[in-house]
């Protein structure tokens, strides 16, 4: 990568960590870090352009949909207006946002399809984000925050079958991991992500299923 774009990316990353230092819900800063070092990772091995998928990665939660009513335009309109700022080239710009607008995942029956190399390799650091133990705790921190039940035994999962139903559930957090943790494994776009994946979901499978023994007290 040459120097400006090292340059640009340093500046951008100083300016999402200000912006989501303290973030409560699990969409903070070292989720970000995370993101941008296993995208940089899978990247790597898939031959993906890096100034690309690390901008992307940098500004992919800058305004989740999730926290604005649904709106899933904010975040791509707050990522264009960071990027042009920072004089990023006009064409990386469009496919930043692109990428941006197609990431959050939508419920259990509703496609998201990601068209470029680049898009697929952060949407895949930022699910392999959501699982395994990093997953299980930002689960919890995310229901915590939007003041879920951890579990209820007389609430059944749902797949959701449109964005609407799925932003306006309330399941405990344990159902979300039916809902929409356990399905991440087998939608992995890159072959990196899916190897990592098996471990990370084998961990979530071992740790349900301990959590519901305790529940009913067998261990
Ligand atoms: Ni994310």
């Amino acid at each position: 990568m040459d120097p400006e774009q090292q340059k640009i990316i340093e500046i951008i990353a100083g300016a999402v960590e200000q912006k989501l230092a303290g973030e409560g819900s699990g969409h903070d800063w070292w989720h970000i870090v995370r993101v941008r070092k296993m995208a940089k990772h899978i990247a790597k091995s898939e031959g993906a352009n890096n100034f690309v998928v690390e901008l992307a990665a940098l500004l992919h939660d800058i305004a989740d949909w999730k926290f604005h009513a649904g709106d899933d335009t904010v975040g791509p309109q707050i990522a264009r207006d960071i990027l042009e700022k920072h004089s990023a080239p006009a064409e990386t710009i469009g496919h930043v946002c692109d990428i941006i607008a197609k990431m959050s995942f939508k419920g259990a029956g509703v496609k998201t399809g990601m068209k470029t190399l680049e898009g697929k390799v952060v949407q895949d650091a930022d699910r392999l984000d959501a699982i395994g133990a990093i997953g299980v705790a930002r689960t919890f921190a995310y229901g915590g925050h939007k003041n879920r039940l951890m579990y209820d035994p007389n609430k059944q999962p749902a797949m959701h079958q449109s964005q609407e139903e799925y932003f306006e559930s309330e399941s405990p957090t344990i159902n979300h991991f039916y809902e929409k943790l356990l399905l991440l494994k087998d939608r992995m776009n890159t072959k990196a992500a899916q190897e990592l994946a098996e471990g990370r979901h084998q961990f979530m499978e071992e740790y349900l299923a301990r959590f519901l023994q305790e529940w009913d007290g067998k261990i």
